[in-house]
């Protein structure tokens, strides 16, 4: 191979240069796996400064874009680059075909032959689709996410690619913003387990393995606290909320081995998270010890120049290099830019050489050098994409998935037999919003509609009205309120078909690009003529089961008023027909819980579970319409719609006998609580039992609950089971307004239960 002999013609070279290298110590950008090491450094050594700054610039391809497009004539700049060795990596260059013809100027046209990494935001499947990941985290399945992960990983590693810009892991509390769909939802201990079960699916136990691929947890950080939920907006938060709330799950993806983390378009109390030294040296390569690169999301290195942090792209340039930003995507900057900033002494060699050997230490991992086409196995590609195996577990993970809201007079699980069903709703029929967003290599319209899934059951009369669209357009990148349908004239036939039925299912809810990148709303409520077509049908029959399609939490008052089930079905990827079918017939019993609170308006968000108490909290007094100091907003209930990890079964459970081991614990001693939990249903059933702390006075106030373990258990009706856990230091600890992680005496309160909203409860005291 061309790459090679041209390395090992230079081994005398490298043998002495390792030597004085291993003199000098080790930076902290070392991997800690030696061999490694050297072969990086002894690459290093060999490389221009032009080339180094090269392998700090990733080009997207010429195909796809996922950011403002590249300028006209860029192309041609692009492929001289990328012939000059001065491209270390490309994204949105997919399939055998494409990435081979990127990877083969790298290789054989330039003067090193060092192989480009390929990224892709492979973030809920590749052709396969799972379900969106805030759907995924409803499940609370951590072993079916790090499998869904692993499936995501098989497929696009076969296709070429052997990056992917997941998990993201942002926190949020803001359902306004579109990108909730792409995280695990509101709470840092799920957000964190969740986080490490992605990492570890897609990256494997082996980097180099054909069908694993190197993970990006993004986007560092607190992107999630966009201010009013407007996507790339500021963000101003306290110590408290960055190290309790946002930090964590990125933490858990450090510690589980995340080879590469991707900055945040915001900026954090003023200053662009890119140009942040603080989060990237003093945190995340400091603290955490991080051995992966970052890299910055789209143009967000020139975009610090609009922000009015950098004067202009130059300035951008040296703060964010010298930030601890390694790679650059798309803000055509480093390549330009750094050579002379290093030149003129603005930044240091010994910055480039972190991040580049931060970047090669990577692409050896991945086992490029050995072989620069090992993602790129065109019978490969033909085998794993879609097979039936991964859409087996895209349908597993699905059902999984699935949150029963509410069943009131168990309308659910469906009659199989002698039943008319009116299935109604513009997206009942979908074969394409079920994909939700962020699907760039699936082909469009290949999920399975929930017709489709309902008409695989055939002991009952179904028919089918659309009712209402709830878009006139639907391509990705043209979602507009002014998009949203005002047609009518379907509701006749829908509601006419509801009068015909005795029980009616309802499809409604966003459209798949209706949440995602750029996507905030400040409405919440179902798009369109939905609420009046559900208004129109309720009107000649109540007996209906809404199933709910969306990428966010809604704003769905009325109908919790008036319908009495409603189903929780997100976008849940190519298997949505069958899974939502096999819940709605009962061969699924459901058994997800919501990662996510409900608000009843858009006026209560940020709405959360672990709220802070206040001076002025909930009282006996707050039903009382004379008392009005306390923390409540006036013309609303205050309470959730749903609260955080509600989600109902088939069956019924009953939680009791919560017990401590001991009254006082000492500070590192591990405290063990039980409860029992039985099936008082007359089917079997999944439970996801939750268990909260409350520390009751602390250096910083904490919050009213904190999620701090939970457990999946499947109970047969009558069946009791006792479920044990325990609190360490871990659990029990929180950080300071310094960032400082600590362990305070005093009394704690833990609730068991069901959801956040439990309240089965004993206390204990640390001394
Ligand atoms: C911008 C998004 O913020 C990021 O998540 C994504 O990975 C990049 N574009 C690349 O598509």
């Amino acid at each position: 191979m061309k790459l090679k002999t041209k390395i090992a013609g230079l081994l005398p070279l490298l043998t002495a240069v390792l030597l004085s290298c291993s003199a000098q110590g080790q930076p902290d950008s070392y991997s800690k796996n030696p061999k490694i090491n050297r072969k990086v450094d002894s690459l290093l050594q060999l490389m221009t400064l032009k080339e180094k700054i090269g392998q700090m610039n990733q080009y997207n391809g010429f195909w796809d874009v996922t950011g403002p497009g590249p300028k006209d004539g860029n192309a041609k700049v692009k492929y001289d680059h990328l012939r000059e060795g001065l491209v270390g990596s490309m994204l949105n260059v997919k399939g055998v075909e494409q990435v081979k013809a990127v990877q083969k100027i790298a290789v054989e046209e330039t003067r090193l032959g060092i192989p480009l990494i390929i990224g892709f935001d492979v973030i809920h499947g590749y052709k396969t689709l799972n379900p969106i990941p805030l759907a995924e985290a409803a499940s609370w399945d951590l072993d079916a996410i790090k499998k869904s992960s692993s499936v995501a990983a098989a497929e696009a590693a076969a296709a070429g690619i052997n990056w992917t810009f997941a998990p993201m892991v942002d926190i949020s509390r803001d359902a306004r913003w579109g990108r909730v769909m792409e995280g695990a939802g509101e709470d840092p201990f799920l957000g964190s387990k969740i986080a490490k079960a992605r990492v570890e699916g897609f990256q494997g136990n082996d980097l180099s393995a054909p069908n694993t691929i190197a993970a990006c947890a993004k986007h560092f950080a607190a992107y999630g606290f966009s201010e009013a939920g407007k996507e790339y907006n500021t963000v101003d938060i306290g110590s408290s909320t960055l190290y309790n709330t946002v930090l964590p799950p990125f933490k858990a993806a450090s510690d589980s081995g995340v080879k590469t983390m991707m900055n945040s378009f915001n900026e954090l109390n003023g200053v662009p998270a890119t140009g942040n030294a603080y989060l990237l040296r003093d945190i995340l390569k400091g603290k955490w010890g991080f051995k992966g690169f970052v890299v910055s999301d789209w143009a967000s290195i020139k975009e610090m120049v609009t922000w009015g942090y950098a004067q202009h792209k130059k300035d951008a340039s040296r703060l964010a290099a010298l930030a601890g930003c390694d790679l650059d995507m798309e803000s055509n900057a480093y390549v330009f830019e750094l050579e002379t900033l290093v030149k003129e002494g603005a930044v240091k060699e010994a910055i480039i050489d972190e991040a580049v050997r931060r970047i090669l230490t990577v692409k050896h991992e991945l086992g490029l050098f050995e072989d620069p086409y090992r993602y790129c196995d065109a019978k490969r590609e033909k085998t794993v994409i879609n097979s039936k195996a991964h859409h087996a577990a895209a349908l597993d993970m699905a059902k999984k998935s699935i949150v029963l809201l509410k069943n009131e007079n168990q309308l659910l699980p469906l009659k199989k037999k002698g039943q008319t069903i009116a299935l109604i709703g513009g997206l009942a029929a979908d074969t394409n919003s079920p994909l939700g967003s962020w699907r760039l290599a699936s082909k469009d319209s290949t999920a399975v509609s929930v017709l489709q899934g309902m008409e695989s059951y055939k002991g009952n009369k179904l028919i089918y009205a659309k009712g209402a669209d709830v878009n006139k357009s639907e391509t990705e990148f043209t979602i507009h309120i002014k998009l949203n349908t005002d047609d009518k004239s379907g509701f006749s036939e829908a509601v006419a078909a509801a009068k015909k039925a005795d029980v009616v299912v309802m499809v409604l809810g966003e459209h798949g690009f209706q949440s995602g990148e750029g996507r905030s709303r400040t409405e919440l409520g179902l798009p369109g003529v939905q609420q009046e077509l559900l208004e129109a049908v309720y009107a000649v029959n109540k007996k209906i089961v809404l199933v709910l399609n969306n990428g966010r939490p809604l704003t769905i008052n009325w109908a919790n008023n008036h319908v009495p089930t409603i189903v929780e079905a997100w976008q849940l990827g190519s298997q949505t027909g069958h899974a939502v079918a096999q819940v709605l017939y009962g061969d699924y019993n459901p058994s997800g819980k919501l990662p996510m609170t409900f608000p009843r308006n858009v006026g209560q968000i940020p709405i959360y579970y672990n709220y802070k108490n206040t001076g002025r909290p909930v009282s006996e007094q707050s039903n009382n319409p004379d008392f009005v100091f306390w923390s409540h907003y006036s013309d609303v209930e205050n309470s959730p719609l749903f609260p955080f990890g509600h989600g109902l079964s088939y069956t019924t459970f009953k939680y009791k006998n919560i017990k401590r081991s001991k009254a006082t614990y000492r500070l590192n001693e591990t405290v063990s609580v039980t409860c029992d939990i039985s099936n008082t249903g007359k089917l079997k059933g999944k439970e996801v039992v939750q268990l909260y702390i409350r520390d009751l006075h602390a250096s910083v106030t904490r919050p009213i609950r904190e999620l701090k373990g939970f457990k999946q258990i499947e109970l047969a009706p009558g069946e009791t089971q006792k479920v044990s856990f325990t609190l360490t230091k871990d659990e029990l600890g929180f950080y300071n307004n310094t960032g400082n992680f600590v362990v305070e005496p005093g009394k704690f309160e833990v609730f068991i239960g069901g959801s956040s909203y439990t309240s089965l409860k004993t206390t204990f005291d640390l001394k």
